[in-house]
C-alpha cells in the first residue's frame, strides 16, 4: 500500500477514534449561535472544526466535497433562518443547493448522516448544541469515512497525497 494511503486523518483521543466534522457556519447567525452556546458554557462534543463564512449562500458544493476529500468524516452547514439572512436571499441559495448536494454526495457513496444542513439563529445556542451532539453521535456510529482512501481503492483520486492540491 502506498505510504500516502495509510495516513490517519480522523482524531484519536486516548486511543479512541472520534470523528472530524467540518462545520461551515454563517457569521451573522449560526457562528454567533455557536458562540452563545460556548458563552453559556453548554457542554457538547468538540468534534466540529468551525469554518466561519459570511453567509451560508457562500458554501458552494466544491467546499463540501473538498472537506470530505481532505478527510472530514462529516460536514455541517448552518445559516440564518429564512427571512433573516443579512444578504437578503443568500440562504435561499443554500436552501436550493443543499438537497442537490445531498444527492450528489450520496451518489458518491457517502452516507446521508454524514452531511447535515440546519438553520441556527444567534439566539439558538441550545439548538447548535443539540445539532452537534446528535450529528457527532451519528457519525461516530458510522465510523471513519476515509473517503480519500475509498476513492484511491476504487482507482480514482489521490488518496492522502496532497500534491495535486498544491501542498
Ligand atoms: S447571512 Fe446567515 S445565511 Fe446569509
Amino acid at each position: 500500500m502506498p505510504e500516502h494511503a495509510t495516513s490517519q486523518v480522523s482524531r484519536t483521543e486516548s486511543g479512541v477514534w472520534t470523528p472530524r466534522i467540518v462545520g461551515f457556519l454563517c457569521y451573522w447567525c449560526s457562528y454567533t449561535g455557536a458562540d452563545a452556546a460556548g458563552t453559556a458554557r453548554m457542554k457538547y462534543p468538540g468534534n466540529v472544526d468551525i469554518i466561519r463564512v459570511m453567509c451560508s449562500g457562500r458554501v458552494d458544493p466544491e467546499l463540501i466535497t473538498t472537506a470530505f476529500s481532505r478527510g472530514a468524516d462529516g460536514v455541517l452547514v448552518c445559516g440564518c433562518h429564512i427571512g433573516d439572512c443579512h444578504y437578503i436571499n443568500g440562504n435561499h441559495k443554500t436552501m436550493a443547493r443543499m438537497p442537490l448536494i445531498r444527492k450528489v454526495i450520496e451518489g458518491m457513496g457517502i452516507e446521508p448522516d454524514r452531511f447535515r444542513h440546519e438553520w441556527v439563529s444567534a439566539a439558538e445556542g441550545e439548538k447548535f448544541k443539540e445539532v452537534v451532539t446528535d450529528m457527532t453521535a451519528k457519525v461516530t456510529a458510522l465510523g471513519p469515512l476515509n473517503w480519500p482512501q475509498l476513492m484511491y481503492d476504487r482507482g480514482v483520486g489521490h488518496g492522502h497525497d496532497l500534491k495535486p492540491w498544491g501542498e
